[in-house]
Formats: structure tokens, sequence, C-alpha cells
């Protein structure tokens, strides 16, 4: 069997370095390489709506946000079925029957939803909405069969939680859903790219993200703010590269030709670092190279995302075709869930 591939983002905010490299990567190679019966990205819009209810309008206008960062970054409509998940209804009946299948007990030991309650100060009134998106999440990925979903680390939870609620369904109902699988990004430093200020994840409410549609001078700017060693006062001082932020995205986005091209007089990123932690090499130095790095990769991005956003209805198109597809499959497949469970009255 081919592999049915689905993932997703919630449109909160434009895409940023982070979500280059934690999914829009993987995704890409994916794409490329084609061995897939179909991929479905999906923009999470009722799920940004959990905790964005008051605020309907920012996650409205984040939904073509989105879509023009995926499109810049050479993700493919006529190879990847994008679709709106809010236009899909049946993704709300699969929600409402796995309910039953999970306890708020276990909702409530997710640990990235404890994490995000703590980010939100919901003050204990937690909207239920919320507590439950894993559950809606098991919809997105079973109302169409993905067997795979790429994500970074911190949607692990979300994959066990659809696992979990999976082999609940089968044994009550009959074998009817696939279990899914996630696959993460291959380099360690890719699961969680730390923000320019090294403290945390990038992240858009941490104020600490490189966007892909960054101005060149934003980007020389970020880069140039970047958390260093704060120990490493002097050039002729010893630097530390471990939690070293630029050293981390060194790890993460410098490649043999970038030595080549910008920095020629070392031959690998190994010799830059020991360098470093000997003593003797600037800050600046490293900062420089790093930004001749990202410049190289974002400029092109940055100049598709503008040629595809001067027709926002062919977007729309592209969107309105997706979802249109997306509501048939997961149209036939409610049904045989509702089948599976004997709730099948008319047919
Ligand atoms: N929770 C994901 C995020 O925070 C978005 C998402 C919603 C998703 N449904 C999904 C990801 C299904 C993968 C599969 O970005």
């Amino acid at each position: 069997m081919k592999d049915i591939i689905l993932t997703g983002d919630r449109p909160t905010g434009r895409l940023h370095l982070g979500h280059y490299v934690g999914s829009l990567k993987r995704r890409l190679e994916i794409q490329n390489k084609g061995e897939y019966e179909k991929f479905y990205i999906m923009i999470a819009d009722s799920q940004a709506l959990t905790d964005n209810f008051g605020n309907v309008q920012k996650v409205r206008d984040n939904v073509m946000e989105v879509m023009l960062d995926y499109l810049a970054v050479g993700l493919d409509p006529k190879k990847v079925n994008f679709f709106i998940q809010s236009e899909v209804s049946e993704l709300t009946e699969f929600t409402f029957y796995y309910m039953n299948l999970v306890t708020l007990s276990r909702l409530e030991r997710n640990p990235t939803v404890k994490d995000e309650l703590k980010q939100k100060d919901f003050n204990n009134s937690i909207p239920m909405g919320f507590l439950t998106y894993p559950v809606s999440q098991t919809a997105d990925i079973t109302a169409f069969n993905a067997n795979i979903v790429p994500v970074g680390d911190d949607q692990l939870p979300m994959i066990e939680q659809a696992r979990e609620i999976v082999r609940s369904f089968n044994n009550l109902y009959g074998k009817t859903l696939i279990e899914p699988k996630a696959v993460l990004p291959d380099n360690e430093n890719s699961y969680r790219l730390v923000g320019i200020d090294g403290k945390a994840k990038m992240s858009k409410s941490l104020n600490n993200c490189i966007y892909l549609s960054d101005e060149p001078d934003e980007i020389r700017q970020k880069v140039f703010s970047m958390y260093t060693d704060p120990d490493h006062i002097h050039v002729q001082d010893p630097g530390k590269v471990e939690g070293n932020t630029v050293f981390t995205y060194l790890d993460v986005f410098s490649r043999p030709e970038h030595f080549e091209k910008f920095l020629p007089e070392y031959k690998s990123l190994d010799e830059l670092k020991a360098h470093y932690s000997r003593g003797g090499l600037g800050d600046m130095k490293i900062k420089k190279f790093l930004n001749e790095i990202l410049q190289e990769l974002l400029a092109p991005i940055r100049e598709r995302r503008k040629e595809f956003a001067k027709n926002p209805d062919a977007i729309m198109k592209i969107l309105y075709d997706g979802t249109m597809e997306a509501r048939e499959v997961a149209h036939e497949n409610v049904i045989k869930l509702k089948t599976s469970m004997g709730i099948n009255y008319f047919n």
C-alpha cells in the first residue's frame, strides 16, 4: 500500500525558519520524491480558533499568509492537496464520535497541551474546545486514512493520542481505522529550532523569529542580535559553542559549499568551531557568515512569495479545489465510520 500523508499548520501567523527546518523541508522532500498515493496539507483554522475564538479575523487573514508561505517554499498544488479544515464539516462528525473514546484525565495529561495551557493563562477556565483539540486532530488524520504524519516533536503526543483513539475504535467497532505514524525531521537541532534569543523554540508569541518573508535588513538585524556566548567578551577569549545560537543555526543551515563561497579560510564547521573554542574568532565573523547563508536561502522564497501574493484569487482557487476534493474523501470515510459503528440508518 502506498502512503497517505497528512499534515498541517494553524494559521496564526506567517511561517518562520522554525517551520522551515522543522517541517516544510521534510514536506518538500516527500513531495519531490513523489512516492505516495496522496499528500494532504491542511490549514488548521478550526484548531487555531480553539485559542483564538475571540479573534477570528486574525485566523482568517493568516490562511492566506500561510498558503503564500507554502507556495513560496515550493510546495506544489499539483502534487499536494491543500485544504481548509473548517470547510470540511465531516471533521466535526469524526471528532464527536471520538470524544466518547477519550477521558478527561487523558486529555489533561497531554504534555503539549499542558505547556500551551501554561503559556496561555486561561486562569483555570479552560475552554473545552482547546482541551479537546487533540481529538479533533485525530479526526483530521483519520478522515483521510492518513498513515504518515510529518510533524515536529511537539506533535508526538497528538499522534500518540490519535493511535490510542484508533485502537479503541477498532477494538469496539471492528477494524476500520489505520494507526498513523509520525515522521520527525532528521536533524536533531531542527526538532525545535531555538529562537534568535537562544531561550526557547522559535515562536511568534516569544518574538524571536526570522520569518520566511522577512526583508534582507530584518534578517541581518536579527542575526546580528543573536544570543551567542555571554562570556566571550574579547575576540581572544575562548568561546562556547554549546548553547551558542549562532552555532546551533550553523549546525542546521551550513553546508560545505557555504564555506567555499562565503568563508574560504575555513574548510568545515568543525574547523570553525575549534577556532571559536580556542579563542581568536569574533562573534561578528560567525554572524556575518550565518547572515550570508540565511540571505541566500530566503531571497528566492521571499521573491516567489511576492509573485504569488499578486494574485490572491488564484490562491483561493487552489484552496477551493483542494477543499472540494478533501470533502469528498472525508464524506466517504465518515459513512464508513458510522457504518462500522452501526449508525447507518438510511443505507
Ligand atoms: N497541531 C498542529 C500544529 O500545531 C496543526 C495540525 C492540526 C495538524 N491538525 C493536524 C498537524 C493534523 C498534523 C496533522 O501546528
